[in-house]
């Protein structure tokens, strides 16, 4: 996001920071100018990002002034909205760095990376890097620190994996000897510490304090206590479900960040029989054809006293016919707003992105 499109919001005495580029299934990163533009015009004080990923949405509600609450179900982007959304004002200097990036001789470290992970996303040196990393940063005492820490460690593994999944046993795509006609193989082999301390300093330029009680919550969005949220605004950016082809199953995708931001129980939730050790499966109506309808009603008439928005694509389930007739029913008045956008990770297909509002 650019320090110009803060400058839209900026009528507050606060100075919005930059936030960095991520690469997540589903990331409205490049559509937030857009959503914005959209929402601009509601009135609303308190907004909750019920699905907010990477944060970047929450991050331009932050930026606007707004009092933000952002949830998400995996415990790795909760620790993303801590680091840049309820977080105000902390940053990590060169004492925190070398913290974490030494060995504490008097510590005794586990070894689950490197122990149950051989060959399957990094090489064996990396395994042991992050297998220390990884538990320096839990032993960090501040938990912004920690949560911005996390961060930075997250987007290093991501750059280092090929198409920055976690979902095949595919380290071979990285290493295979063979002329390569599309190349991220200098990204893939860049050291992790590289990689880290870049999105160190990245991270750094995006804290910034908005002056008001921002908060990060980790739950399933059907557990929230509806009253103790009390949002003016509701902005829902749920996985897409396509009434054809693949589902975005992000649990398949990100076990393994899952796994670092919960290393001690980790290894109580690998599936020792899957090929590239994920962790085991709980069923979601969310990534499911045959439930999301119910569960997507249900989820929003739980806010029905809040404005809402939604992100949303053609051809998903509901459609948007479908959720324009709810939201009417539930008393809304609907506009739906497209926009033509292409998706980084899929650059063939063109979709349309859609922001429907129930006001
Ligand atoms: C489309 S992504 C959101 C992307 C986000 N707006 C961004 O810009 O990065 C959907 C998110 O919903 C989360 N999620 C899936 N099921 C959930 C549930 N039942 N409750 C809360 N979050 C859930 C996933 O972890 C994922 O991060």
């Amino acid at each position: 996001m650019s320090l110009d499109l803060m400058d839209l919001f900026s009528g507050e005495p606060f100075q919005s920071g930059i936030f960095p580029k991520t690469r997540y299934q589903g990331s409205k990163y490049k559509l937030t100018k857009w959503i914005a533009d959209c929402l601009g015009h509601l009135d609303f004080e308190t907004v909750l990002d019920a699905f907010s990923g990477t944060s970047s949405v929450a991050y331009m509600f932050k930026a606007m002034g707004k009092t933000v609450i952002a949830n998400d179900k995996m415990h790795f982007n909760y620790q993303i909205a801590k680091a840049f959304i309820e977080n105000n004002a902390i940053t990590i200097n060169e004492e925190d760095i070398n913290f974490v990036l030494r060995k504490d001789p008097s510590y005794l470290y586990k070894n689950i990376i490197s122990d149950h992970f051989e060959g399957i996303y990094y090489l064996h040196d990396e395994d042991i890097w992050l297998d220390m990393v990884t538990q320096n940063i839990h032993r960090m005492h501040n938990e912004y620190k920690r949560a911005i820490m996390f961060w930075a460690l997250f987007q290093s593994c991501l750059s280092k994996r090929p198409y920055n999944l976690f979902h095949r046993n595919n380290l071979n795509v990285r290493t295979a000897d063979v002329k390569r006609s599309f190349g991220n193989k200098a990204t893939w082999d860049k050291p992790f510490e590289q990689h880290f301390l870049k999105f160190i300093k990245e991270a750094n330029l995006a804290i910034f304090d908005n002056k008001k009680p921002n908060k990060a919550i980790n739950s399933d969005i059907s557990h929230i206590a509806y009253d103790e949220v009390n949002a003016d605004l509701v902005y829902f950016d749920p996985p897409y479900v396509p009434v054809k082809g693949s589902l975005t199953m992000y649990m398949d995708f990100y076990h393994f960040l899952e796994g670092l931001a919960n290393y001690d129980s980790w290894e109580t939730k690998i599936d020792f029989n899957s090929k590239n050790k994920a962790m085991l499966k709980t069923k979601s109506p969310w990534e499911d054809r045959k439930f999301i309808s119910q569960e997507f009603f249900k989820c929003i008439s739980a806010f029905k006293n809040s404005k809402i928005a939604i992100s949303y694509r053609e051809d998903g389930i509901p459609s948007i016919d479908e959720i324009t007739a709810f939201l009417q029913l539930m008393g809304k008045r609907v506009e739906v707003n497209y926009v033509n956008y292409k998706y980084a990770l899929s650059k063939k297909t063109k979709v349309r992105e859609v922001l429907i509002t129930g006001v």
